[in-house]
């Protein structure tokens, strides 16, 4: 692969301790969530695009489904492939850019949560591009009726914790609805390249019929606190349900 993003690279050293993240405690409730809401029937397959270190995906596996796990940080999907033969279970595992990847086999459903590469923007990348690079791929990666459901970065909750001196200082972009990453450990030199993505669901419900996702439900989506409930305008994450219509030319 080309030159590292400043995405991979701060994943790549970030990969050994990833899993010690408060948000990622969750993961049983969450897969238990997903099948409900995804309405996964037994051994079907799930793509997991910025599957990160693969705790969704294992997790789905471990409960008899058939998982690809797509991310762009090799460090990721090594700590994925420990976990997957600690665990005892096969997953596929690509190392992809969630805007390009392409498979010959398609989906019963998607995933793409903790903003796995989605509104995660590196530099050059186009803040409403990037988004739609991703639900092309995804969008193609699905087999007719399939779901999708993501979690993204909540635009109310980086609007309201900014300020118009955030706007002068280039902290907060309003046009673009980007913030500069604070993520910590604090990211490899030149980190200030780091931009995440904020949505509104209105944007959400336009980006996805756009790429031929139908948006079912937006659900406030923070991790550790999933459920069909409204969005609270200050947690950190939105959820998105989709489905790709049925192919009706038979
Ligand atoms: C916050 S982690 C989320 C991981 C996982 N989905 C979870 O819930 O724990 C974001 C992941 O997206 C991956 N990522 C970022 N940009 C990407 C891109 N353009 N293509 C593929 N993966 C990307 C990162 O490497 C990282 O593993």
């Amino acid at each position: 692969m080309k030159t590292k993003t400043a995405w991979q690279e701060f994943f790549d050293g970030h990969a050994p301790n990833y899993l010690e993240n408060c948000f990622t405690k969750n993961t049983v409730a969450e897969v238990d969530f997903l099948i409900e809401a995804l309405e996964l029937a037994a051994s079907t397959s799930v793509l997991d695009v910025g599957c990160g270190a693969g705790r969704h995906a294992i997790e789905l596996a471990r409960r008899g489904y058939r998982v690809t796990g797509v991310d762009l940080s090799a460090g990721m999907l090594e700590q994925a492939r420990q976990d997957a033969q600690a665990a005892g279970v096969e997953v596929r595992w690509r190392q992809e850019h969630a805007t390009a990847f392409e498979f010959s086999d398609s989906f019963d459903a998607v995933i793409c949560l903790c903003e796995g590469a989605f509104g995660l923007l590196g530099r050059g990348d186009d803040p409403i591009g990037q988004p739609s690079a991703i639900l092309g791929r995804v969008e193609a990666s699905m087999k007719p009726s399939a779901k999708c459901l993501f979690t993204v970065l909540n635009g109310f909750a980086m609007t309201r914790r900014h300020s118009n001196a955030d706007v002068v200082d280039n902290i907060f972009d309003p046009l673009g609805l980007t913030e500069l990453s604070n993520v910590q450990p604090r990211p490899v030199a030149g980190g200030g390249h780091l931009r995440e993505r904020g949505f509104v669901p209105t944007e959400l419900t336009l980006l996805f019929q756009m790429a031929g996702l139908p948006v079912l439900n937006i659900w406030g989506g923070t991790a550790g606190n999933w459920g069909r409930r409204p969005v609270d305008l200050d947690e950190m994450e939105i959820m998105v349900l989709a489905c790709k219509p049925p192919d009706l030319s038979n």
